[in-house]
């Protein structure tokens, strides 16, 4: 991740955020790479702004390592929400509990990670955003504009985010099972789009990240991938076929099983269509028989 032709204002702030929380990155953290410096740059700068931004990619594309590598250059702690159908209030608020204090029986309620990233000024990530019943997240419009504001529902408090909260969300549309997102919702977020990686990209992402070291069956595989995504691109095959984290795993287990059989786990066996599975061991022989 290379944000050193930031302008200075926002190297500031960031600098400025370190101080303050005094986070440190775990020692081996990997960072985002991207295929495109302005990416990072742009991202790191709405996030300084204290913009909210939507990141928005195929399954496996890098939108939670892109968040958690923004999170660390910016030395903030995080908070997440998963969504699915079952996500409610209560999941992103908090919850009342009881507690036993001083030989009583008392109401204690537990602030959830909204409240708590609101509050300490850290990162909320809102994974799978559409993956979220379409009435649940309206409760959140007034953190997310200007009024970086609500009233809790549980316990009456009115609670205004610090400044250097942001929140960072992550959706795949298209994938099945998902609504498109509600317009006022994505409206209150700048959008940004993160296609898979490629080429020597990919061949520096694999080697920092897989337990493959070799580097010319590595750049076999970024080839695969190459010819996945021509695939994709023409409709034969479906997005999914070109994931990172699938070609990872092939990486990983090719250190010790032939690549031909590592790609027909990782990569083709996830594909549902018989003649989709035929295409992708195609090139897995072409590039390793
Ligand atoms: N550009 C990249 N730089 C570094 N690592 C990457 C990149 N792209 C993908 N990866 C790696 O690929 C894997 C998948 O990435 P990640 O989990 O961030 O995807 P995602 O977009 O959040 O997927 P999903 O939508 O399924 O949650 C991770 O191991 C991640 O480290
Ligand atoms: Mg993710």
């Amino acid at each position: 991740m290379n944000i050193s032709t930031l302008p200075q204002p926002i190297h500031a702030i960031i600098e400025q955020r370190k101080q303050q929380f005094q986070y440190a990155a775990p020692e081996a953290f990997q960072a985002y790479i991207a295929q495109n410096d302005d990416l990072v740059n742009d991202a790191a700068v709405a996030v300084a702004l204290g913009k909210n931004i939507l990141l928005k990619g195929p399954t496996g594309s890098g939108k939670t390592k892109l968040a958690e590598s923004l999170a660390a250059q910016f030395g903030q702690p995080v908070h997440s929400i998963n969504c699915s159908v079952d996500l409610d209030a209560e999941a992103m608020l908090g919850f009342k509990t009881i507690v036993e204090k001083d030989e009583q029986t008392q109401i204690e309620f537990v602030e959830g990670p909204v409240i708590q990233a609101m509050k300490n000024g850290h990162l909320l990530y809102i994974d799978e955003i559409n993956m979220a019943k379409p009435e649940t997240l309206p409760i959140l419009n007034g953190v997310l504009d200007y009024r970086r504001q609500i009233t809790n529902p549980f316990t009456g408090e009115v609670v205004t985010a610090k400044p250097s909260f942001t929140v960072m969300a992550a959706v795949n549309e298209g994938y099945a099972g998902t609504a498109p997102m509600n317009e006022a919702l994505k409206n209150r977020f700048i959008v940004f789009d993160i296609p898979y990686i490629s080429g020597g990209v990919l061949f520096d992402v694999l080697k920092q990240q897989s337990i493959l070291q070799n580097d010319s069956l590595l750049r076999q595989f970024v080839s695969l991938s190459g010819d996945l995504t021509s695939l994709v691109e023409s409709g034969r095959l479906p997005e999914e076929a070109s994931s990172i984290r699938a070609l990872l795993d092939a990486c990983d287990l090719a250190l010790y099983i032939p690549p031909v059989r590592a790609i027909e786990s990782a990569i083709a066996g996830k594909l549902d269509d018989e003649r989709e599975k035929a295409a992708v061991r195609n090139i897995a022989e072409t590039w390793f028989a």
